[in-house]
Order: structure tokens, then C-alpha cells, then sequence
């Protein structure tokens, strides 16, 4: 009987934790007074460090639907490969990060209109004589969790140990230039910021996938996607989001 009225307890407490979580709604978001965005900050153009202040595209982008709601914007820095379960269990407003929109990622998070194209490119150390087509036989370093990771793992069927992840592809670049790895895989931008800081590094300019960015939110939050999508429109029809990445990619390099 005691175990029967401490499990009903528990299960109790669960739903109650459960119902308490609140939904990043903009009512919400206007109530706190702030947009709270989840974001990996190792990923120039789109979010990194500069004078101790995250900025980049998403956080332009960022600040203009903070600006439209009314609000202030906080930046918040973790694991490129934690934001997809955060931005599901409402920690945060929303994720911006250079997602790309993926069917396992759209069962757990809501995606927004589509704002960037990219692709995964290999970096290479230059004159090594590396050609893309024999990534099924390299060392590959990638960032944890992202479409590069799943390029070779999924895609190219690469063995656990020859694709070694980390925790930014910076990191992963450093381990290319002692020799560590083979290549780095990661998407196009992030790829050209990488060798324009780093002579002895190469790109090689073949799109290795086809990739669209979005902004994630809260399954459900149709008012706060609402809100983002017109802001998102906005930039677009404006050019402001072409202009971002050309302010970036030269702040970057
Ligand atoms: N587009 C890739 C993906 O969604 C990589 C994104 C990495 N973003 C970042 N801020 N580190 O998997």
C-alpha cells in the first residue's frame, strides 16, 4: 500500500513538473521582457565571440525579432548538439545556430521559413592531394552532432573511428594541422572562415550536401514562429540577411 501511494506521489510530481514548464509564447516573452536565444558560438559568420560579445548573422537576425517583440535579446552559449532538446523542453526561447532543417530534428522541434543555403565543404591541409571523393577512406573531424558528422556517418556508411567529433569545428581544424585527421567537414561559411585564418589549410569547393538553416522553437509555439517568420520575411525582402553574412564573413577573416 505505502509503495502503491509513493508511486502515485511520484507520478504526481512528474505530471506536475511537466504541466509547470512554460512555453516560450510571445505573450510570455513580452511578460519576462526578454528573448532568450540558444545558440553554439564557435560558428563564424552565423554566431562566435568578438570583444567578449556573442555576434554574427543569427544574432542580427536575432536582435531584429527582439526589436519587432519589443524586448531585450539574451544570448545564450552551450553545445552546438544540446540546442535541438533544450529549445523541446523550453529551456531558452528559441534555437539559432545554423540549424539545418533535418526529418529527426522536425520531430522534435518546430522549424521556421528557411533563411540561408549552405552545404558541408572539406577542408583539407593544402597540398595534400586530398579529393572528396576519397572521404569513405579518411580520418574526418567534425562537430558533434551536426550534418557533417551525419554526412559521414549516415550518408557515407564511415566507421565510428574515423569520424572523430568534437566540440567546435576550430577545435577539430587545430587537430587537421597537426596532422591528427585528414579533413574537416563542416558547413560552407564556417568552412571559408576556418582557411582564410589558416594558410597551411585548404578548401576544397565541392558542396558535399544541399542544406537549409531555420530557426527552431518549441513544438507547438505557433505564436512565437509566427513572430519569427514575419521578421524572417522581413530581412530577406530587405536584403538585410545577404548584408549580415557580407559584414561577418569580412569581420570573420
Ligand atoms: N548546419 C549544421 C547542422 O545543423 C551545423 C550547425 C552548427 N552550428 C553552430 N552554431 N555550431 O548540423
Amino acid at each position: 500500500m505505502k509503495r502503491i501511494l509513493a508511486l502515485a506521489l511520484a507520478v504526481l510530481m512528474v505530471l506536475s513538473l511537466a504541466g509547470c514548464k512554460k512555453t516560450p509564447t510571445v505573450e510570455q516573452i513580452q511578460k519576462d521582457g526578454k528573448l532568450v536565444m540558444l545558440t553554439n558560438a564557435a560558428f563564424p559568420p552565423f554566431e562566435y565571440v568578438e570583444n567578449n560579445e556573442f555576434v554574427g548573422v543569427d544574432v542580427d537576425i536575432a536582435n531584429e525579432i527582439a526589436k519587432d517583440l519589443g524586448v531585450e535579446l539574451e544570448v545564450v552559449n552551450m553545445d552546438f548538439d544540446g540546442i535541438i532538446d533544450a529549445v523541446k523542453s523550453g529551456k531558452g526561447s528559441f534555437g539559432a545556430a545554423g540549424i539545418t532543417i533535418k526529418p529527426d530534428r522536425q520531430e522534435k522541434v518546430d522549424f521556421s521559413i528557411e533563411y540561408v543555403t549552405s552545404s558541408q565543404y572539406l577542408i583539407i591541409q593544402k597540398d595534400s592531394g586530398i579529393t572528396a571523393d576519397q572521404i569513405p577512406d579518411l580520418t574526418i573531424g567534425v562537430q558533434a552532432g551536426t550534418t557533417g558528422e551525419f554526412f559521414c556517418v549516415d550518408d557515407n556508411g564511415m566507421a565510428e573511428d574515423q569520424v572523430k567529433k568534437y566540440k567546435t569545428a576550430l577545435e577539430a581544424a587545430n587537430d587537421l594541422k597537426n596532422g591528427r585527421i585528414d579533413g574537416v567537414i563542416i558547413d560552407q561559411l564556417p568552412a571559408e572562415s576556418i582557411v582564410a585564418q589558416n594558410d597551411d589549410l585548404e578548401l576544397i569547393a565541392e558542396p558535399l550536401t544541399e542544406e537549409k538553416y531555420a530557426i527552431a522553437v518549441q513544438k507547438g509555439n505557433d505564436t512565437l514562429l509566427e513572430a519569427i517568420n514575419a521578421t524572417l520575411q522581413r530581412l530577406m525582402d530587405e536584403g538585410k540577411i545577404d548584408e549580415y553574412v557580407l559584414n561577418h564573413m569580412g569581420a570573420a577573416a
